[in-house]
């Protein structure tokens, strides 16, 4: 069975050692919150498909699967807590995209614009009550836009600590809800038209990672 829980060299708990592969990295980061960043970056890339966008789809998985670089260095007790968050602890949560910014510069490889801007940009909204920034619309970079769009869809299928998983009924409401508010309105209804197909991607992830069967189709195993 592949491991998909930890990065050989690495536990994403810390800063990485700079010397550390870019595999490594990657897998590390992407398997944070039980595979969240993984997922992100398949339904990220699907999403490119499916609208048609043209976006490079390697290096839109790849933005998806590093979005929350900065969770590496949020406490696991804070990340995983069984309970609703404090105010505080909200406010360590809302440090991650800037310090995702920050740990994907020390680390020091070099990677593509849309990756940066993932990390950094992932909690703004289309109506402009985002975070950190405040950016609007259109100011949000379109591989934001998808990534924003994915990592909310995983979030609210999976089960955390804190939360039950929800049903497709209720995050194909929500991404009609947030169409024009959270998101760019045109991707978020195909996206909601389309969850059937976004949903086979993110079963096919939590069937690999339950039961060991093979990568879905897809995924960087490098
Ligand atoms: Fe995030
Ligand atoms: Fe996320």
């Amino acid at each position: 069975m592949p491991d998909c829980t930890t990065a050989s060299m690495w536990d994403a708990g810390t800063l990485p050692p700079p010397s550390l592969p870019h595999k490594d990295f990657i897998k590390g980061v992407s398997n944070i919150q039980n595979g969240h960043g993984r997922r992100v970056g398949l339904l990220a890339a699907r999403i490119n498909q499916l609208a048609e966008l043209g976006l490079d789809p390697d290096i839109i998985q790849l933005a998806g699967e590093l979005h929350d670089t900065g969770k590496v260095l949020t406490g696991r007790d804070i990340l995983h807590a069984p309970r609703a968050l404090t105010p505080e602890e909200r406010n360590v949560i809302r440090k991650h995209p800037l310090l995702g910014l920050g740990v994907l510069q020390w680390y020091k490889h070099s990677f593509p614009r849309e990756v940066m801007d993932a990390a950094l940009l992932h909690h703004e909204r289309w109506d402009g009550t985002g975070y950190p920034l405040g950016l609007k619309g259109q100011h949000i970079p379109l591989w934001v836009q998808v990534v924003s769009i994915a990592d909310t869809i995983d979030a609210c299928l999976s089960k955390r600590n804190y939360k039950h998983s929800w049903t497709p009924e209720a995050v194909g409401k929500i991404l009609q809800q947030e169409a024009g508010r959270a998101f760019e309105p045109k991707l978020a209804l195909l996206c909601a038209d389309h969850l059937d197909e976004l949903l086979n991607v993110w079963l096919a992830d939590y069937a690999w990672q339950n039961g060991g069967n093979a990568p879905p189709p897809g995924m960087h195993t490098n």
